[in-house]
């Protein structure tokens, strides 16, 4: 597993061939990524990015969304920001909204996509607007979180990955929120028919009641189902829980 070194040299571990992958230094001068890395490291291991049929999908989307500048909040990230608390790590943060708004609001927040359109956006507007957001390509299917936040952030994430990981990465998420913080995870649940963008061998629609489930022991701060029309006549049906995990363990 290639690791992001947290002093003045990416270092790697495992028995990776190939050099570490700089997620920071991607979009940063060496001087702005050591910088970065003294004051706030971002310490999300990762190995090569994704080229999986999801990320393509959502690659081309975001191209267009650059281009035509279409950067609305969706329903789910409007939902999340007044639930937000100190330092934010947002997964599969796609164009950034959320990250960016919420630096606008004062949090540091590092963001982790594969979509290298989407990364290269939160970067360019980051800078721009000197928030304390830092923007990181990585595939989430082999990285592992490896620092704990205030909030964590999974919007549209979890189902893009088989069963197994998709509820190792939920996990990870809970343990590395830290005592009063919190998780905010949205997903698709299954009564989905609107399937074109997942990977065929590698995706899961939750059970409608997985998510609330899985945050026994926390405190639900909001809990809900949602039906949207898809293209084709298709429909997505999202679970979203909103949860605070206890300060001290029970
Ligand atoms: C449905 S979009 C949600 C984006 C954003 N959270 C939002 O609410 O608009 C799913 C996001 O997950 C990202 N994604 C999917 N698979 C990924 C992977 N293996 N590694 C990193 N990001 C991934 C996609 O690039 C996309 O940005």
């Amino acid at each position: 597993m290639e690791e992001l070194g947290t002093h003045s040299t990416y270092r790697k571990s495992g028995n990776g061939n190939s050099p570490p992958k700089a997620l920071c230094a991607q979009f940063l001068s060496r001087s702005e990524a050591q910088t970065f890395l003294d004051i706030y490291v971002c310490r999300f291991s990762m190995r090569n990015v994704t080229h999986s049929k999801s990320v393509g999908f959502f690659e081309t989307q975001f191209q267009r969304q650059i281009r035509e500048q279409d950067y609305a909040l969706n329903p789910f990230e409007t939902l999340a920001l007044d639930y937000l608390r100190g330092t934010v790590l947002d997964l599969g943060s796609g164009l950034g909204n959320l990250s960016l708004e919420a630096g606008r609001r004062g949090h540091r927040v590092v963001a982790v996509d594969a979509s290298p359109a989407a990364v290269a956006r939160i970067h360019t507007d980051a800078q721009r607007e000197r928030l304390p957001v830092q923007a990181i390509q990585a595939d989430i299917e082999r990285g592992i979180i490896d620092q704990s936040y205030n909030t964590i952030v999974a919007i549209g994430l979890l189902m893009f990955f088989r069963r197994e990981r998709a509820l190792e990465l939920l996990q990870a998420i809970q343990e590395h929120v830290n005592p009063g913080g919190r998780a905010i995870v949205n997903v698709l649940i299954e009564g989905t028919t609107y399937v074109g963008m997942f990977d065929p061998d590698n995706y899961y629609l939750f059970p409608p009641n997985e998510l609330d489930h899985r945050f026994a022991g926390w405190s639900i701060l909001a809990s809900r189902q949602e039906t949207f029309p898809a293209p084709g006549g298709t429909r997505k049906v999202f679970s979203t829980v909103i949860a605070e995990k206890p300060s001290r363990p029970s």
